[in-house]
């Protein structure tokens, strides 16, 4: 079985601290982390020489040194194909993530096939939209191993970004959760073993969650008195991503509760 390789480094900022996880297996880099770690990362690739970097989404966390690597290692570049024309510019991002995360600067993917062939493995590319509309995951089912990005994060969530869709994201985590593997690498959480029974928690936690929201609004509560009473403290990132994360995103989300693609 091919090694995986894994980098990892922690961003702090605003009194908070975000670690951050990049894959190299079987010649495949799994996603290109954020540009404030560039020298981390360009070294780790300079060590494993991958021959093609893959991405999960196109947020800048995971997009930030593409334009760099595909220049130096002169390899390919892959991105779902609703984020082609948008990675082939500089970020438009804004100035708290920019201070957190570094810039993107624009470069040319080409689209991710449905199977991914490598020397010697086969990953699937499985679309599971919700954090984004692009989002991927990358499945070795001969191993059981997957590699998430940011699909899983946590077990228990309390703060989204203001354009994810949660309901769209719990189909996804139901259609993978068909699937069989064991060992998942996510992009902020590093290497879980039991990663099946954590995806598993995941999504029955966010499905009490559904239900309590949709009771609270039922009786007539609205966004504010449900998260009042669900998320009495209000976490860090909330305020100075100026209401990007938030756990108001989360139960708006909910409420909402459209799990078609394409919001
Ligand atoms: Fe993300």
């Amino acid at each position: 079985m091919q090694e995986v390789r894994i980098y990892n480094s922690i961003v702090h900022m605003f009194g908070t601290t975000l670690n951050v996880y990049a894959y190299i297996v079987d010649g495949m880099l799994i996603d290109s982390g954020p540009h404030r770690l560039q020298d981390g990362i360009v070294d780790f690739c300079l060590h494993y020489r991958p021959d093609k970097i893959v991405h999960t989404h196109f947020h800048e966390d995971h997009t930030g040194n593409t334009a760099y690597l595909i220049n130096k290692l002169q390899v390919p570049a892959y991105i779902h194909p609703d984020s082609l024309d948008l990675c082939r510019h500089k970020g438009d991002i804004p100035f708290y993530r920019l201070a957190f995360w570094g810039n993107r600067r624009g470069f040319k993917a080409e689209p991710l096939p449905d199977v991914i062939e490598n020397e010697h493995s086969r990953f699937e590319v499985i679309h599971t939209p919700g954090h984004t509309t692009d989002h991927v995951v990358f499945l070795d089912r001969e191993q059981g191993r997957l590699f998430s990005g940011d699909l899983f994060l946590h077990p228990k969530t309390r703060v989204v970004r203001r354009r994810e869709n949660i309901p769209l994201l719990m189909k996804s985590l139901r259609k993978l959760l068909q699937e069989q593997f064991d060992t998942v690498y996510c992009a902020h959480g590093g290497e879980i073993k039991q990663g099946y029974r954590s995806l598993e928690q995941k999504l029955s936690h966010l499905e009490e969650l559904q239900d309590q929201v949709r009771s609270l609004s039922q009786r007539g509560q609205d966004i504010k008195a449900i998260v009042k009473r669900i998320f009495p403290q209000t976490p860090t990132i909330a305020y100075f991503s100026l209401g990007e994360f938030s756990s108001y995103n989360l139960v708006r989300s909910l409420i909402e509760d459209n799990d078609t693609e394409g919001i």
